[in-house]
């Protein structure tokens, strides 16, 4: 399949949009991460999201509205709860996905057999526009091979998808850089699946008390069912082993630098950047967490760009704030492996 590279004008989103209404799959870019995109009311269209991504088809997407009032419009869900009311009215549009209980217009292509849907209305323009054009709600997972690190620009898209997509849609790099927050309100009290941009600490004061799901920040063991299918994959790794380090920012250089050769390299803070021995990537100032998760998938992708690498050591994060959304990814991407220099 040759794969269409489009700008985000108005004359190429509206090529886009009529690949979607032919029931064709498109990436688009949204201000968290890029997403692959169909029209989520058309199961076949939907397949072709899973065959591109070998993504499992028991892990349901995300459907992407361009307005709030498309919830009503296109009957996606048997009822609102108040609670995704006030979400809405605080956080949309915006990096937030909010799961209900679904109608029987989604297909199961999309919920992957649950009987939820998780929504989400995108504040970037072109994703707001390409829905609108399209004239249809959008389903979407991360634009990137299963299991790979979320794409967070167009050449990202492109590495993973090229030639087993119908459109690239180039609107420049994301700006949150982790995927959205995920929370359920199909069950009381509400819980957060995933985090994200949108935090914790924020949805408490406007809902009042949220629960964190047990695989947010652990490892599912033998036999526990995952309450979001996704958490259940391994995610977000490169090829290279990465490896958790929890320890103050000393330990961190003093450990690296007595391990230091060509095959390890860091995923660092800008301040740890000149007192590093081995090859470092900074994802941001230490107290800058907005771009540490901005940074953190093309850092993650880079590392496999350098020849040889075979461990790449990073900080743990903290887990409150946009911390918690880093702390979650890295994690994965280490399968849940943390060193503690604390007892070295
Ligand atoms: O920021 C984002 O959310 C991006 C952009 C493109 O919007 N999308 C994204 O989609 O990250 P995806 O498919 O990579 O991640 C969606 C996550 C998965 O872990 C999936 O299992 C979970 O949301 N999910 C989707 N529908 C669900 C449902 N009905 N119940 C529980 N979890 C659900
Ligand atoms: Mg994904």
């Amino acid at each position: 399949m040759n794969t269409l590279l489009l700008s985000n004008s108005e004359k190429d989103i509206y090529i886009a949009a009529k690949i979607i209404k032919n029931g064709g799959i498109v990436a688009m870019p949204t201000e968290t991460v890029y997403g692959l995109a169909a029209n989520a009311l058309n199961g076949n269209a939907v397949k072709k999201i899973f065959e591109a991504k070998k993504r499992p088809m028991d892990n349901p997407l995300i459907v992407h509205i361009g307005e709030t009032g498309h919830i009503k419009k296109y009957n996606l869900v048997s009822e609102i709860p108040e609670k995704a009311t006030m979400l809405a009215k605080h956080f949309w549009p915006g990096p937030l996905t909010i799961i209900m209980k679904k109608s029987e217009v989604i297909p199961d292509e999309v919920s992957a057999g649950l009987d939820t849907v998780a929504i989400r209305f995108p504040s970037h323009n072109t994703a707001q526009q390409l829905i609108l054009a399209s004239d249809t709600p959008l389903a979407a997972p991360s634009a990137n091979l299963s299991g790979s690190p979320s794409p967070t620009n167009a050449q990202h898209v492109f590495d993973d998808m090229n030639g087993s997509i119908d459109a690239i849609i180039d609107g420049g790099t994301s700006d949150v850089g982790v995927e959205s927050t995920v929370i359920t309100l199909a069950e009381n009290p509400p819980r957060l699946l995933r985090p994200g941009g949108i935090t914790l600490e924020q949805m408490e004061k406007v809902i009042g008390k949220i629960e964190v799901d047990n695989a947010v920040l652990n490892k599912l063991t033998e036999g526990q069912t995952a309450s979001s299918p996704g958490m259940k994959y391994k995610h977000y790794a490169p090829k290279a082993k990465v490896v958790l380090l929890n320890g103050n920012d000393e330990k961190f250089i003093e450990f690296i630098n007595k391990n230091a050769s060509c095959e390890i390299a860091a995923i660092c803070y800008d301040e740890d950047l000149s007192r590093l021995s081995v090859e470092s990537i900074s994802i941001g100032g230490k107290n800058d967490y907005n771009a540490q998760a901005h940074n953190l998938f093309n850092a993650l992708r880079k590392i496999d760009t350098i020849k040889g690498i075979k461990i790449v050591y990073a900080h743990c994060p903290k887990t409150t704030g946009v911390s918690m959304a880093v702390y979650n990814r890295l994690i994965r991407a280490a399968g849940f492996e943390v060193t503690s220099l604390e007892k070295l």
